[in-house]
C-alpha cells in the first residue's frame, strides 16, 4: 500500500510470549494450581488463557476443572498463582529477552517512531525492569490500566491514546489469538508472532523477531491490505 510507512508513527508490543518467554512460566504456574485443585489442563488450553487478565484465566480454568468457588476463594486462588509465578521469574535476566526483539526494538526507536507496551499482566513493569526494557517504552499498558479483557481493544486503544496517535498510525505484535482479535477490533495494523493458522486474523504472521530488520517488516506489511 503506497504510503504505509510514513502512515505508521507507533509500536505496540505485547509482552509475554512477544518479547520475553515468560508465556511458559505463566502455563507452570497454572497448572500447578490446576493440579492442587485436582485437574490437569493442557498446553493448548492454555493458548486461550494468553491475554486474559489473572482473574479470567483463573475462571476459565475452573470451568474447564468444573470447580466452584467464591469470589474470596478466587482471590486466595490467584494470590497463590501468583505468588508461583512470581518465584518462577525472579531470576529473570536481559539474556531472557527473545531473539530479535531488543535488536528490534532498537531499530523501531532509531527510526522515530513512538513505543508503547500492552500487557494484561501485572507483573510487567517487573519482567520489563529485570531485563532491563523499562526504558524502551514511551507508556506502559498493564494488568492494572484496564478494565476489559482482550478481545476487547481496550489496553491497545489506552496504549495508542498515550502516544498520542490513531489507531490506523500503530502496528501491534500479538502472539495470542486473542490479542489479535483485539488489535484488528480496534482498528490496528496487527502482526501476529506465531504460526499462521492460529492467527488467521493478523494482517501478517511472522515466526519472531530473529533476523528481522525493522523496514524488511514495513516492506512485507506494505503488499498486505491493511487499514
Ligand atoms: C495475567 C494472567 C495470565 C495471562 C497473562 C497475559 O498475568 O495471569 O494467565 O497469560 O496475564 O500476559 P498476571 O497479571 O497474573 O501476571
Amino acid at each position: 500500500m503506497a504510503g504505509f510507512s510514513e502512515q505508521i508513527k507507533g509500536c505496540i508490543f505485547n509482552l509475554d510470549g512477544v518479547i520475553v518467554d515468560t508465556a511458559k512460566h505463566h502455563y507452570t504456574a497454572w497448572k500447578r494450581l490446576a493440579n492442587q485443585l485436582g485437574f490437569d489442563f493442557s498446553i493448548e488450553q492454555h493458548e486461550e488463557l494468553r491475554g486474559l487478565s489473572r482473574l479470567a484465566s483463573l475462571e476459565k480454568i475452573l470451568e474447564w476443572g468444573n470447580v466452584y468457588m467464591t469470589e474470596a476463594e478466587k482471590l486466595h486462588w490467584s494470590d497463590v498463582k501468583n505468588n508461583w509465578y512470581v518465584e518462577l521469574i525472579s531470576n529473570l535476566k536481559p539474556s531472557d529477552v527473545l531473539p530479535g526483539a531488543l535488536l528490534f526494538l532498537r531499530q523501531v526507536r532509531e527510526a522515530g517512531l513512538q513505543m508503547a507496551l500492552s500487557s494484561a499482566s501485572r507483573s510487567a513493569r517487573s519482567v520489563l525492569r529485570s531485563t532491563h526494557l523499562e526504558p524502551y517504552f514511551d507508556v506502559i499498558i498493564d494488568g492494572y490500566s484496564t478494565r476489559k479483557v482482550k478481545p476487547d481493544p481496550e489496553s491497545f486503544l489506552l496504549a495508542a491514546q498515550g502516544l498520542g496517535l490513531r489507531p490506523a498510525e500503530c502496528v501491534v505484535f500479538e502472539d495470542a489469538p486473542l490479542g489479535v482479535w483485539a488489535g484488528v477490533a480496534g482498528g490496528f495494523t496487527v502482526v501476529g508472532i506465531g504460526q499462521p493458522e492460529y492467527l488467521p486474523k493478523a494482517h501478517l504472521v511472522i515466526p519472531g523477531f530473529e533476523n528481522l530488520t525493522f523496514n524488511n517488516l514495513l516492506a512485507q506489511l506494505s503488499g498486505t491490505t491493511v487499514a
